[in-house]
C-alpha cells in the first residue's frame, strides 16, 4: 500500500493550476492533500527527496524551443546526473501528462524526455505518456479526459487499500472549501477618498491569486497607434507604454501584459451577479487556512480592495469559461432545470454541448450569466468569487522597441476581435542581437562592418507593411538591409504562386549561405507558428546544401547537422507565437 502520493505540479503552469479543481474532485482524496500542498507551498525546493517517494503523477510543459520551465530546471538538472545508475528510480512508479502544442516542432519535448529518463533510471509506469495539445479542438481536455480515468484506475489498483476509508471519502456534492478567504471589510467604501491602508501593490495580489511571483510594472500608455491600413483586415497596433520604475530589457526579451475589463463589462457583471450597490465595499482577501499552508509567506499576507477594482483587474469575465467553471455554477444556481444543465457543461459526456455551446461562439462567462438567471441575485457568494470566475490570466508580448532608443516600451499587437489581442512576431532590427566582439575572427577590420538582414513578409505592401517608414529610414542610413516580401501583393504578376519569406530566402541563397558560414551570422525566426518556420527552416538547409550558392556546398545530411549545431549555440533561434 502507498501512503503518499506526490502531485509535481510545475508552479509556473498556468493552464493546470485553473483546473485543480478537477484533480482534486476525482475520487481519490489523497490527491487533494498533496495537490493542495504542491500548490500552496510556494517556493517548494525539489529535492532529492523527491526521488524517494513511491508514487508521483508530473505535470510538465514545454516552453520555448522545447525547454523545460523554469521551476522545472532544478529538478530536471538532477535527474540528469551521470552519478545517478539505472535502478536509481526502481521504487518509484510514475505515471507524466504533458502539456503542449503541436505546432511547436519539438512538441511536449520536456514530458518525453522526462518520461524516458524515469525508465531509464529504473521507474515504472503506471500508464502511457499523456500528451496535451492546444490545438485539439477541446484544447488540452482533449487528452487530459482520456488520461484521468486511465490514471485513476491505475493508482486504485495500488492504493486500493485506502480508497475506501472513511477520512478518504469525499462527497463530490459537498462545495469545495475556497482557496480564498474573502470578507466584507468596510460597506461603503469612499473611492474619492481612500484610506492610506490600501496597497496597490499588483505583485503581492497576483502572487495570492495564483501568479508567479512576479515584478509588476505599472505604466502609462503614451501612444496606441493602428499601423495597418484602416481597410486592412487586420488591426495591427504600436503601442508604447511609459514604465514608472526603471526597467532594463534585452534583445529577445517579452512582457506580460495584466489587461483590465472595461467598465462597461465590470458594470454588467456585478449588475448580473447582483453585487452593483456593493461596488465601493472594500473586501479583505486572504489565502484560506488550513493544515497543509500553516506556514505562511508574502503572498498570504490580507489584502484590501473595493469590489469594483477586484473585478475590474483579476476577475476575465470576458473569457471562455472551462467546464470546471459550469462545475462551480452548479453549487450555487438557485434553479434546479439550471443545475442540471450545468452539471451536463462541465462533466465529460457533455463534450458536445459545451463545445457547441462555449467554444464554437467563443462564449464568454459574461454571456453565460445572461444565459442562466439562477445564478443572478447574489446566488454566487462574495467568498466564492476568486473560486468561480476565472481569474485574470497575462498575455504575453514580445518587446519591439530597443533600450538604446528609448526607455518606453513598445509592443505590437493585432487586435483580432472585440474579444482578444494576440502577439505579432515582427523583430525590429534595432532589437536584433549581433554579436558584435567576434568580428575578427571573420575577416572584418570592425564591428560596424557587421550587418543586420531583414527578410520581412507579410500579405501587402500598401496594407500591412508594418513600420514600413521606419524600417526603410534604417536602410537609408546603412543600418538594415531589407528584402520586403507580400504575398497578395496587387503588384505580383498574376498566376504566379504566393511568394512568402521562405521563397526570398531561396532567391538569396548565395548572401545567406556566404552569411551563415562564412561570416557566423546569427538567425532569427519570428513570426506565426506553424507552417512558416518549418518552412523558413527547410530553406536554410536547402541554401546551405545548394552547390549554386558559392562555396562549400553542404551535403543535405551536414547542412541538417550544421543547423541544429546552429539552434544548440543559439545562432538560430525562433520566437513564434499562436
Ligand atoms: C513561448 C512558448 C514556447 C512554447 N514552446 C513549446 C514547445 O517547444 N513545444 C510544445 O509542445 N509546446 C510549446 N508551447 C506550448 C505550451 O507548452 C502549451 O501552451 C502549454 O499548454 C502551456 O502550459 P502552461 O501555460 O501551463 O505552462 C510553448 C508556448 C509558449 C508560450
Amino acid at each position: 500500500m502507498y501512503s503518499k502520493i506526490i502531485l509535481k505540479l510545475d508552479k509556473f503552469s498556468y493552464s493546470l493550476r485553473f483546473r485543480n479543481w478537477k484533480f482534486s474532485r476525482c475520487g481519490l482524496p489523497i490527491f487533494h492533500r498533496f495537490l493542495e500542498k504542491t500548490l500552496q507551498n510556494r517556493g517548494y525546493i525539489l529535492s532529492r527527496s523527491y526521488m524517494e517517494n513511491k508514487l508521483i503523477v508530473f505535470f510538465c510543459s514545454t516552453t520555448g524551443q522545447g525547454n523545460e520551465p523554469e521551476t522545472m530546471k532544478a529538478f530536471w538538472k538532477l535527474l540528469l546526473k551521470k552519478s545517478l545508475s539505472p535502478d536509481t528510480c526502481k521504487e518509484l512508479k510514475f505515471a507524466v501528462f504533458g502539456l503542449g502544442d503541436s505546432s511547436y516542432e519539438k512538441y511536449n519535448f520536456v514530458a518525453k524526455k522526462l518520461f524516458r529518463r524515469l525508465k531509464n533510471l529504473g521507474a515504472t509506469d503506471i500508464v502511457e505518456l499523456g500528451l496535451g495539445d492546444d490545438q485539439h479542438y477541446l484544447g488540452l481536455d482533449g487528452a487530459l479526459d482520456k488520461w484521468i480515468p486511465r490514471l485513476f484506475e491505475e493508482i486504485y489498483k495500488i492504493c486500493g487499500s485506502v480508497k475506501n476509508t472513511k477520512e478518504n471519502i469525499i462527497d463530490i456534492n459537498v462545495l469545495p472549501k475556497p482557496q480564498f478567504s474573502i470578507q466584507l471589510y468596510n460597506d461603503n467604501y469612499n473611492t474619492r477618498n481612500p484610506p492610506t491602508n490600501v496597497p496597490p501593490n499588483f505583485a503581492e495580489i497576483y502572487s495570492m491569486i495564483g501568479h508567479s511571483r512576479v515584478s509588476v510594472v505599472t505604466g502609462t500608455v503614451l501612444s496606441n497607434i493602428r499601423i495597418t491600413a484602416e481597410d486592412h483586415f487586420q488591426d495591427v497596433r504600436s503601442i508604447t507604454f511609459k514604465p514608472n520604475t526603471d526597467v532594463i530589457w534585452n534583445p529577445g526579451d517579452y512582457v506580460n501584459v495584466f489587461p483590465k475589463n472595461s467598465n462597461n463589462l465590470v458594470t454588467e457583471f456585478l449588475d448580473l451577479v447582483g453585487y452593483s450597490t456593493m461596488k465601493n465595499s472594500l473586501l479583505k482577501i486572504s489565502k484560506s487556512k488550513n493544515e497543509t499552508n500553516a506556514k505562511t509567506d508574502d503572498s498570504e499576507k490580507p489584502f484590501l480592495i473595493s469590489f469594483w477594482d477586484l473585478v475590474k483587474n483579476y476577475v476575465d469575465i470576458n473569457s471562455v469559461p472551462r467546464r470546471s467553471f459550469f462545475k462551480w455554477c452548479s453549487y450555487f444556481t438557485k434553479s434546479e432545470a439550471e443545475k442540471e444543465k450545468l452539471l451536463e457543461l462541465s462533466d465529460s459526456s457533455g463534450i458536445d454541448l459545451y463545445y457547441s455551446y462555449c467554444v464554437i461562439p467563443k462564449r464568454t462567462v459574461l454571456e453565460v450569466l445572461y444565459d442562466f438567471s439562477g445564478l443572478h441575485n447574489c446566488a454566487i457568494p462574495i467568498e466564492m468569487i476568486l473560486q468561480v470566475f476565472p481569474v485574470m490570466m497575462p498575455r504575453g508580448y514580445s518587446i519591439s522597441s530597443s533600450m538604446k532608443i528609448s526607455n518606453n516600451i513598445r509592443l505590437t499587437a493585432e487586435r483580432s476581435t472585440e474579444k482578444s489581442v494576440n502577439g505579432n512576431g515582427l523583430i525590429e532590427s534595432t532589437r536584433v542581437k549581433k554579436d558584435n566582439t567576434k568580428y575578427q575572427s571573420y575577416g572584418l577590420k570592425s564591428s560596424s562592418e557587421c550587418k543586420t538582414l531583414m527578410i520581412f513578409g507579410n500579405r501587402n505592401s500598401e496594407k500591412d507593411f508594418l513600420y514600413k517608414n521606419e524600417l526603410l529610414n534604417f536602410v537609408d542610413k546603412s543600418h538594415l538591409e531589407l528584402i520586403a516580401t507580400f504575398s497578395r501583393d496587387p503588384k505580383n504578376p498574376p498566376g504566379l504562386p504566393k511568394y512568402y519569406v521562405q521563397n526570398a530566402i531561396e532567391d538569396n541563397g548565395a548572401l545567406i549561405k556566404d552569411l551563415i558560414l562564412n561570416k557566423g551570422a546569427y538567425l532569427y525566426v519570428s513570426g506565426k507558428l506553424g507552417k512558416m518556420p518549418l518552412d523558413v527552416k527547410n530553406s536554410i538547409k536547402k541554401v546551405l546544401a545548394n552547390h549554386n550558392n558559392g562555396s562549400l556546398p553542404l551535403n543535405l545530411d551536414d547542412a541538417e547537422n550544421y543547423l541544429k549545431y546552429m539552434i544548440k549555440t543559439k545562432r538560430y533561434q525562433e520566437e513564434c507565437w499562436n
